[in-house]
This record gives C-alpha cells, sequence and structure tokens, in this order.
C-alpha cells in the first residue's frame, strides 16, 4: 500500500459523505482491493478470497450468455474485468469519479458511468440482471434505500434479475427494526495503519431481510435471502445476499 502525493491535500477537510470517503479511498491507495475497502487489517483481501466472492456471485446472479448486466456501484469495476467475457455486455456504474476514472484505466475497453445508484441514466427495462454488491450500507436511509430498489427495478426487462450482495445483517435482531444505523467505528486498531484524511464519522445502514421481503410482497416481485458461501472470508458483521426477480 503507498501513499499517492495528491492525498496530502486531504488531510484538513472533513468527510462529509460515503461518496466523498470512496474517493479518498481511491485516491490515497494503489491497490485496487484497498481502493474499494477490501482490506482486513490494514492488508488487502486475499486474491483466493476474492475469486471466490465472485464466484459466489456468478453462481448466484444466473446469467445467460447473451444478457445485458448492470454493476451498479460497481467501483473500479473488478465485477466487469471478471464477467465480461461470460455476458454480452456489462456496465458499470459509480458514485466516485475517482473510481471511474480507476475503472477505464484498468480496462479500457469497458464502459464505466458517473452516477448515483438511485438515478441511473437509462431507458426502461434495458437489462437482464443488475448487479449491486457490497454498496447497500452506505446508502443514506430506507428511503434511499427503496428509490434505489424502485430504480433497479425500472431499468431491468420484464424477465430480469436483480441480485443485491454483500448486505449487512443487523447485529442485533431483537429490536426487530427493519434498519440499522451501526455504532460508529471507532479508530483503535486502524490507527496504526489507516490515513487520518480517510477518518470519518459516517454511518452504514444494516438491515433485517424483512426489509426486503415485506419491499417484494408490496410490489408483487419474488424474493430470495441467500447465505454467502466465500471460504477465507472475514468481516466484522454477519451478511447475506438477496435476488430479487420480477
Ligand atoms: C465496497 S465498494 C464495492 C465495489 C464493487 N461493487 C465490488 O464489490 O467490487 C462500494 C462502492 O459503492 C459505491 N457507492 C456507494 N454509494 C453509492 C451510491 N449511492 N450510488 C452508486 N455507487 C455508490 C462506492 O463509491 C464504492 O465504489
Amino acid at each position: 500500500m503507498t501513499q499517492n502525493s495528491s492525498s496530502t491535500k486531504f488531510k484538513r477537510s472533513r468527510i462529509s459523505s460515503w461518496a466523498q470517503w470512496f474517493d479518498r479511498c481511491a485516491q490515497y491507495y494503489q491497490d485496487p482491493r484497498m481502493k474499494m475497502a477490501y482490506y482486513q487489517d490494514g492488508k488487502p483481501v486475499a486474491m483466493s478470497v476474492m475469486r471466490a466472492m465472485h464466484k459466489d456471485v456468478w453462481n448466484k446472479m444466473r446469467a445467460p450468455k447473451d444478457s445485458i448486466v448492470l454493476d451498479v456501484g460497481g467501483g473500479i469495476g473488478l465485477f466487469s474485468q471478471s464477467f465480461q467475457h461470460r455476458v454480452k455486455r456489462i456496465i458499470g456504474t459509480d458514485i466516485s469519479l475517482t473510481m471511474v476514472r480507476d475503472a477505464y484505466r484498468l480496462n479500457s475497453r469497458g464502459v464505466f458511468l458517473l452516477c448515483e445508484a438511485a438515478s441511473l441514466p437509462f431507458s426502461s427495462r434495458s437489462f437482464d440482471r443488475v448487479l449491486c454488491y457490497s454498496v447497500f450500507h452506505y446508502l443514506r436511509n430506507l428511503k434511499h434505500t427503496e428509490e434505489v430498489l424502485d430504480e433497479f427495478l425500472r431499468v431491468l426487462k420484464r424477465d430480469g434479475l436483480a441480485f443485491i450482495g454483500d448486505i449487512l445483517y443487523p447485529q442485533n435482531l431483537l429490536n426487530r427494526k427493519k434498519a440499522t444505523v451501526l455504532p460508529q467505528r471507532r479508530y483503535k486498531n486502524t490507527a496504526m495503519w489507516w490515513p487520518s484524511s480517510l477518518n470519518h464519522d459516517l454511518k452504514k445502514l444494516a438491515f433485517n431481510p424483512e426489509f426486503f421481503i415485506n419491499y417484494c410482497r408490496k410490489n408483487n416481485y419474488q424474493c430470495k435471502i441467500l447465505a454467502q458461501h466465500i471460504p477465507g472470508k472475514v468481516t466484522a458483521e454477519s451478511r447475506y445476499d438477496v435476488v430479487i426477480k420480477f
């Protein structure tokens, strides 16, 4: 992990959104995994775990060879790289300009767009699959999340499928809340490797699976809650995946 010289200019300004935080990550780190916060104890997650993660997603997404896939919050486009030869087309989007720029640097033949997940610049019924992995905990609140889901279902074709992966499971389900705001991050353990320019007091959203089940029931969509099968993956919170179908 090396510090990019441009990161010093961030030291004084406070981080006000996840978009800004990811932008700084993408500028600060050289390693693609670190840019997208795929790290553990200051080191990038092992390549074998990344491969297992992509395999798990591919198996659940079940994209046919002639399908057009939209990867929302795709960061620097690692899923685009993995899947581009297995489907007809995959388009990546992200809210961070630096991520989109780096996605093009990594894969000049890919297509990557800068946009917010709740406002996708595509016609209705354009995609066979919408993939959105490890993004939902960065959404603002439940209203924003419903807007994002509505947008996914708008751009999906009638027989399409949305795969939303790596959703944080609330630590305490007993309070029966649909979404939980996880406690503020403490920097005690990250202080050794985390640059102060990445410190923030933003919160992550965790979802009770019932939130997705109720959303689908209300809209008459099919919903499946799936466990993750990723050998070697270690995260602070338990996570799950959701598949939504018209
Ligand atoms: C943990 S990274 C995951 C990247 C990619 N999905 C993957 O798994 O390889 C989360 C990404 O979501 C993006 N993101 C966060 N909030 C977003 C939003 N509201 N709309 C679009 N992208 C968003 C971030 O900029 C970041 O690139």
